[in-house]
């Protein structure tokens, strides 16, 4: 279970967080929305334990994640995928390599047994047969389709998905939540996508959370985020945002 308790966090003068508080079940898909600037990215870093909070916590288990340091931190980490937007692939390495990587610097399995691993991720992703393909080879929707299975390689507890599919083709947009949904199925992470693309995250996850002037302004299931009467809401859902008029940092 990750508790993200009242935290707050500003930048020079900007303040992004201010008393966010969020928990999320084991186990369960979350979609966090919000304008673009809203803090989501930030917030998601904060889970990551790659920002430290200025007051608040992160409990995950308990566990304050800011309280931890070196190999504890490191082993923490080590339970967390991380689909960040544009997550490039190393441009070297083939797909098999790109997806084996962590695996061979965090792990000390067998070459067979990572193998084995890399083959069954990237056939969970709809990749097999593309293992030998260099990135310059494969399309936009097959990259994101190798960034995935290099972050569930190593089974993580939880996976962030930032933006996973701003930027992408209607089609292939679809195709990523289809996917997001059927590894959530199959690995049973708990799960966190942030995005500020209004609708289509709402169809495979559990709940919705809403920021708003950094902090959580409405917690709904998403079936009810559509149907919401609160002028706040329905005016993020009436705007178009869409990645080609607004880029994302
Ligand atoms: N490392 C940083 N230093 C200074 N400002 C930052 C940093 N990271 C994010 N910000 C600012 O915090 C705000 C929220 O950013 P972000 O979380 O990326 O928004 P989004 O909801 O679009 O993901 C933005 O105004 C951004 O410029
Ligand atoms: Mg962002």
């Amino acid at each position: 279970m990750i508790e993200i308790i009242d935290i707050h966090k500003s930048f020079g003068r900007q303040k992004v967080l201010s008393g966010l508080s969020i928990s999320i079940d084991k186990g369960s898909l979350v979609a966090v929305l919000g304008s673009s600037g809203s803090g989501k990215s930030v917030l998601l870093k904060h889970v990551a334990g790659l920002l430290r909070p200025d007051r608040g916590k992160v409990l995950l288990d308990g566990q304050d994640i800011h309280g931890l340091r070196g190999k504890t931190l490191a082993s923490l980490r080590d339970r967390m995928g991380f689909l960040f937007q544009g997550g490039a692939l190393f441009d070297s390495m083939t797909v098999f390599e790109n997806v084996a990587f962590p695996l061979k610097e965090k792990t000390k399995l067998y070459r067979e047994e990572i193998r084995d691993r890399v083959l069954k991720t990237l056939e969970a992703v709809g990749l097999s047969g593309s293992e030998d393909k260099y990135p310059s080879q494969l399309s936009g929707g097959m990259i994101k389709r190798a960034a995935m299975a290099r972050a569930l390689v190593r089974d993580p507890e939880i996976m962030m998905f930032d933006e996973p599919t701003t930027g992408l083709d209607p089609a292939i947009r679809l195709a990523m939540l289809r996917l997001i949904d059927t590894s959530h199925k199959r690995f049973g992470f708990t799960g966190i996508i942030v995005t500020h693309e209004i609708p289509s995250a709402l169809a495979i996850v559990d709940h919705v959370v809403f920021l708003k002037s950094g902090s959580v302004y409405a917690r709904t299931a998403s079936r009810d985020f559509l149907s919401s009467s609160d002028p706040v809401i329905k005016e993020f859902l009436g705007r178009d945002e869409g990645p080609e008029i607004c880029p994302q940092k």
